[in-house]
């Protein structure tokens, strides 16, 4: 382990990096170790070169607009569950059916820091508050379950879908644990399959890795577009050759509301015969930073709202709505044969993107300095850039208060994407599924509470009302457990049965 004789130092000096051996004498034996293994695994040379075309990319864009180029999603790609009601069963049906041979995978971004909601473990491992205190792991989980058997039950045989889930460096370790200790959830530990994306250091504007202390680099991770990377590397797509996977749905894992291996967009997607499909929310107001979905000369990709005008963003078509208004969010069916080639082929012409931080330092007296303004840059691709190579690109587009609810951000008060805008978001979907199949609710004093709430008492509290996974998917299969009957608050449905939590003193 001496970083002369084992070219380490030439290493580092022909990639302009030596800096990050200043403080080897200070270091004990065990930092010298971790140090000295850490920088042997990295390729200094690919660093710099992303390092170079990043930065590159980024001043050649940084004040160019798209407007001009753009042209919204054409109506023949578009799948849409207002206004395409009555092709939304076939399309169902196609999916399960998928499903049931055994051909559908769900692939979980989870290798991201959670920065914003500051919580210190995996963001799947987050409980909401809601009455049953499930992870978000957890609900994906039983969705996953319960779609196995919707499966099962229209093909009559057993059926499996593979769940890979990609973690980081910093998230594989906990993230495996937590699986084992609550024994998977119910799901085959077989077809729960863990994979960790790269990791990139922080970069300071002239180029040089950032040390986070004397004896460790600044790491994150290479950014929900690492995926590609570490697809091929870790062996997964041989493994999902093996398993005869044929579509992928990639999702992320802090959307409370998330249909994993939605069998309706599946269905569309595959019916389109397509090999790459996003799904959108619509964007209703002008100004809200969300990425859309559009052609870009010619090509699909997501333009971000910083990337137009504002005249561009509140263009409106003839039927009102936003010219531009599939609204990302990250959710994504892929043809295996498809994510195959962009893993053989195309994934080295991506472009990582530059984002610029306020990265904690070392400083030349080897103290930890924490700067008020970015002092440097992280380098991440992203799942959506990907589009570009599509031969038949489609767009689904649903609705927001039934599928997406980001957990983004710690609880403030009116903040946005907060674990209590999540919980609101979920129970109130379920309120609508008791309602919808001819359930009602009463207050305290046995009175029936209007379906639509008043907002007099200033309050938009949902009714709390949740409904396991394991018992329904979407809404399905709740008649014989509420119709016509008045339920109070709080209510849970879950597999052993109907409980009104309040009424028993619970
Ligand atoms: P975000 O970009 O919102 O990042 O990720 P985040 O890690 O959840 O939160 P912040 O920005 O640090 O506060 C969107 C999705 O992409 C995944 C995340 O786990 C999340 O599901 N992701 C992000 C990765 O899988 N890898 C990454 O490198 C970054």
């Amino acid at each position: 382990m001496d970083p002369n004789t084992s070219g380490l130092v030439q290493k580092l000096a022909e990639a302009g990096q030596s800096h990050l051996l200043q403080f080897w004498k200070e270091l004990s034996t065990k930092e010298q170790q971790e140090l000295f293994q850490d920088l042997q695994g990295m390729d200094f040379l690919e660093i710099n070169k992303f390092f170079k075309s990043a930065m590159e990319t980024s001043s050649s864009t940084k004040h160019e607009k798209m407007d001009g180029r753009m042209e919204p999603v054409p109506r023949e790609v578009l799948g849409s569950v207002t206004r395409d009601r009555e092709s939304l069963k076939d399309w169902e049906a196609k999916g399960l059916d998928c499903i049931g041979q055994s051909k559908v995978a769900v692939l979980l971004l989870a290798g991201g820091q959670g920065t914003r909601l500051g919580f210190s473990h995996p963001k799947g491992m987050y409980d909401v508050g809601l009455p049953s205190h499930k992870t978000l792991f957890q609900i994906q989980a039983e969705r996953i379950l319960k779609l196995q058997q919707l499966a099962k039950q229209k093909t009559t045989v057993n059926c499996c879908v593979p769940w890979y889930i990609m973690t980081s460096g910093r998230t594989m370790e906990s993230t495996k644990n937590f699986f084992s200790e609550h024994k998977y959830f119910g799901l085959d530990k077989d077809n729960v399959i863990f994979f960790q994306q790269g990791m990139l250091p922080a970069m300071d504007y002239n180029g040089k890795i950032i040390l986070e202390s004397q004896g460790k680099l600044s790491m994150a991770p290479d950014g929900n577009g690492g995926l590609y990377r570490a697809l091929g590397n870790q062996g997964i797509l041989d493994d999902m050759q093996r398993r005869g996977v044929k579509f992928i749905h990639v999702y992320c894992v802090d959307n409370i509301l998330v249909k994993v291996a939605d069998p309706t967009f599946i269905g569309f997607c595959v019916q389109k015969g397509a090999d790459c499909g996003a799904k959108v929310v619509e964007k209703t107001n002008p100004t809200e930073a969300v990425g859309v979905v559009c052609k870009v000369d010619g090509r699909y990709q997501v333009v971000e709202y910083s990337e137009i005008t504002l005249a561009t963003a509140e263009k409106r078509s003839s039927d009102g709505r936003l010219m531009f208004s599939a609204g990302n969010v990250a959710n994504h069916f892929f043809s295996f044969s498809f994510l195959r080639d962009v893993v053989q082929e195309y994934e080295p012409q991506l472009q990582h993107h530059v984002a610029q931080k306020k990265i904690p330092f070392v400083d030349v007296q080897g103290h930890i300095i924490t700067p008020e303004k970015p002092n440097g840059i992280k380098m991440e691709k992203f799942v959506f850039d990907i589009f570009q190579f599509a031969k038949t690109f489609v767009v689904y587009e649903v609705l927001r208060e039934d599928e997406f609810s980001p957990l983004k951000n710690a609880d403030a008060q009116d903040g946005k994407d907060t674990p209590t805008t999540a919980r609101h978001a979920l129970m109130s979907l379920h309120h609508r599924w008791v309602l919808n199949a001819g359930g009602h609710f009463i207050d305290e004093n046995g009175r029936r509470v209007p379906a639509i709430p008043s907002l007099k008492d200033g309050t938009d509290l949902p009714i709390k009302c949740e409904i396991s996974p394991l018992v329904s998917y979407a809404g399905e299969g709740l008649e014989k457990l509420v119709k016509g009957r008045e339920l109070q608050a709080t209510l849970m449905i879950d597999e052993h049965g109907v409980h009104e939590l309040v009424k028993n003193g619970v």
